[in-house]
């Protein structure tokens, strides 16, 4: 079983990278393969409302999202990492979410019964608004949401400086756990 770390981030290597390889590194520690992807440098446009996927089941808009819509179809399980951008996710990471979103109604709700949680990084606010914006997404989608001790938020302004949020890292201990432990059973379910 596999589990894919979406990097909602616009800015490489950052404190979302940090959060989401921590705890993809911990998943893989319990025995199931991990991918990591980092939307930085990718170009995912906002959907245009041109329903052209009810009818071909497939997006009209050539950009890097397909590759990553089929990398989220093969997972078993998908983080999604955020910083908070003005209060909310990035513009780059919401393209992902809706686009994802119309296609899943319309190839056939195939995110069903995978697992999900996000995880949020913030300098100072917003990371409940943009958590809550996440769990929206994956229940929506038919995920079994997995909790942890905390919300799966974390500090940090500059790169690498969420390495200092001590009880972040905690909740992302966890969250792998929890992870882990709800992997195993659906694999023997
Ligand atoms: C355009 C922009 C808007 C931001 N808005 C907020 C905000 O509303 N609240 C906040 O606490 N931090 C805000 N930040 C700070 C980021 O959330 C913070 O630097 C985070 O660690 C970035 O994660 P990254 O290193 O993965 O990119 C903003 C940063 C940028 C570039």
């Amino acid at each position: 079983m596999k589990v894919l770390g979406i990097v909602g981030s616009p800015r490489k290597q950052g404190n979302t990278y940090e959060l989401i390889k921590y705890t993809l590194d911990k998943i893989k520690s319990g025995g199931f393969d991990t991918e990591l992807v980092q939307l930085a440098g990718k170009k995912i446009q906002p959907c245009t409302a041109c329903n052209t996927c009810k009818e071909i089941k497939k997006c009209s808009i050539d950009d890097d999202l397909w590759e990553l819509f089929e990398k989220m179809l093969s997972a078993d399980g998908i983080l999604i990492g955020s910083p908070v951008y003005s209060g909310t996710a990035p513009g780059l990471l919401k393209s992902l979410l809706e686009r994802t979103s119309w296609l899943t109604y319309t190839t056939g709700r195939k995110f069903e019964r995978k697992i999900g949680a996000p995880i949020v990084v913030a300098a100072r606010a917003g990371h409940n608004f943009t958590h809550a914006e996440l769990l929206m997404w994956f229940h929506a989608k038919g995920f079994y949401m997995v909790g942890s001790n905390y919300w799966n938020i974390a500090f940090g302004w500059e790169k690498g400086d969420v390495v200092n949020d001590k009880t972040a890292y905690r909740t992302l201990d966890c969250l792998a756990d929890n992870f882990i432990y709800l992997l195993k059973h659906l694999k023997e379910a």
